[in-house]
This record gives C-alpha cells, structure tokens and sequence, in this order.
C-alpha cells in the first residue's frame, strides 16, 4: 500500500479522502488517503512526520488552505504550471525529492471542457478576483486559446499586476494577453465564461457586476461548492447556466491520482457519488 494524504486547516470536512478512495477502487491502485489536520507554522514538520513514518511508503500529498504557498516554497522541484500558479497542491515524493505541482487550473478546464461542455477555447473570458485561487487558473486558461482573458477584481491594481505578470511570461506561446481592470470597467462589456475566483461567496458579499456582463448563453462558473452564493444568484437571473466548483474539485484530484499513479480515474460516477450524500 502507499501512502496519500491531504493537508490543511480546517480539513475536517474534506471530500478528497473519499474522492481518492474512489478512484482507487476503481482503478484497482492499492493506496491509502488520509486527512491531516495541521496548526499554523507546523506544515513543513507535518510533512516530515507524514514521509518518515516507516508504516508503508509515502508517496504523496495534496495540500489545501491555507498551506498551498508554503507548499511551493517547501517542493524541491517545481512543475511549469505550479510556477506559474505560485501555489502548489500536489506533491510527490521521489527519492528524497519533494516535486511540487498544481492540479486546479488543469481541474477547472477539465471540468469546464468534459463536464459542462463549455471549451475554453475561442470564448470571452472574465475571471473574476486576483487572488491565490485566480492566479492558480490564468495560464490553464490561456493555454486553452480563449479570445480574451480579462481579470477584474474589487482592488484594480492587482488585477493589472497579474494581468502584466501572466502577460510577460518567458518561453510561453499563449496567443491573447490577460487584461486587468476593476469592476468598473465592467460596464458595457460582455463575456461568454465568467469565473468567480473570488472569496467574496464564503462571506456571502454580493460582487457589483453589471447584468450585461453575462452575454447570452455564458456560462458562470463559481469556484466555491457546497452553497448558493450571491454570485450564482446574480449569473442565474441575468439568464446564465450555472456551475458550482465540485466537478472542479473532483478534477484537480483525478489530475493528482494521475500525476501519482499514471492512470487517469473516470470522475462523472465520482462526481455523482459526492451530489448524494
Ligand atoms: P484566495 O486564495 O481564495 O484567492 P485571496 O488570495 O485572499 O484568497 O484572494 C481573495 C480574492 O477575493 C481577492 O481577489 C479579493 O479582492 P481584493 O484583492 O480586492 O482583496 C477578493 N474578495 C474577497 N472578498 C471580496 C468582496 N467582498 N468583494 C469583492 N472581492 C472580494
């Protein structure tokens, strides 16, 4: 048997053991995966303590709130795409080597492109918010070839930052460059994919979005789960399709497995399983 497990705090109500469980029935793969509850500062001995227990091997975790960043910074190697995501949510253990790689945004296009059947490619985006959970996804996205990738956020000049940042990435060939803007320059624009990247659904605060910038067919895509947030509210009655952020969930963890044990889990019977309780 070898050894995963998921960091974070709280963790309490975590679905990857269940999801890993899953796919590893499925895939016939002889692993466990545990839950670790971790205090603030102890991530780094939490780690340690997980790989030298002599048990069974460790060959791997996810890392989730609040430790992504010092995940990155932990990882003696890093993936391109957790470079770039400045965050790392799945490592491997190799030999003594800590790698380091970032599932989500990879999890968000999977779930956009074979879940929701809503290609990337060729459509208006907005991403709304410039925080950790947004960076995670800018250059999955455009690695995808939107049209446009616009980043608006409540406090302006970090969109533009990130939007300058993303768009002066070395050795590579993304062909649109993001924009950032505040809410305000919302006005009289519209978009085929609006993404909430945003926290502001976890507080339940309403994001002052225009009505028109859900364009008609668009769809809302809300990276929080579990609860209808005010952004959800807002994209439905402006007339657009909805999605909460479970399949996303479920994709950045079936990236993970692969990234692990090579093969890739089907995640729509996984995806079902967690809908009901
Ligand atoms: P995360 O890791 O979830 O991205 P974060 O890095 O703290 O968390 O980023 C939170 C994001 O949600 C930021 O874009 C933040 O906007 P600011 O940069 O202006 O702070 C955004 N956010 C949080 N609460 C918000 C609210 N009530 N209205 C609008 N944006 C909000």
């Amino acid at each position: 048997t070898d050894r995963y497990a998921v960091f974070g705090n709280p963790i309490g109500h975590s679905k990857s053991p269940r999801i890993h469980a899953l796919f590893a029935a499925q895939t016939g793969q002889d692993i466990s995966y545990e839950a670790i509850l971790v205090e603030r500062g102890s991530f780094p001995a939490a780690v340690d303590a997980f790989m030298a227990a002599d048990t069974a091997p460790a060959r791997g975790a996810n890392v989730t709130v609040p430790f992504k960043e010092e995940a990155f910074r932990l990882a003696t190697r890093r993936t391109p795409r957790a470079e770039a995501a400045g965050a790392v949510n799945t490592l491997s253990f190799d030999a003594g080597a800590i790698i380091g790689d970032n599932t989500d945004g990879a999890g968000l296009v999977r779930d956009l492109k074979h879940n929701l059947g809503c290609d990337p490619a060729g459509r208006r985006i907005l991403l709304l918010g410039a925080g950790g959970a947004a960076r995670g996804v800018i250059l999955p996205l455009l690695l995808e070839n939107p049209a446009e990738l616009v980043i608006a956020n409540r406090t302006e000049e970090t969109a533009a930052r990130l939007a300058l940042e993303f768009g002066r990435l070395p050795g590579c060939a993304v062909s649109v460059k993001p924009d950032g803007i505040g809410f305000a320059g919302l006005a009289g624009r519209a978009f085929d994919l609006v993404i909430n990247a945003t926290s502001a659904g976890l507080s339940g605060a309403v994001l002052p979005l225009p009505t028109a910038v859900f364009a008609p067919r668009c769809v809302a895509y809300e990276m929080v789960y579990g609860r209808a947030t005010p952004f959800m509210n807002q994209a439905r009655a402006a007339g657009a399709r909805v999605a909460d952020g479970l399949g996303m969930l479920v994709e950045q963890a079936a990236e993970a497995f692969f990234v692990w044990r090579g093969v890739r889990p089907r995640t729509a019977s996984v995806l079902a399983a967690l809908k009901t309780p």
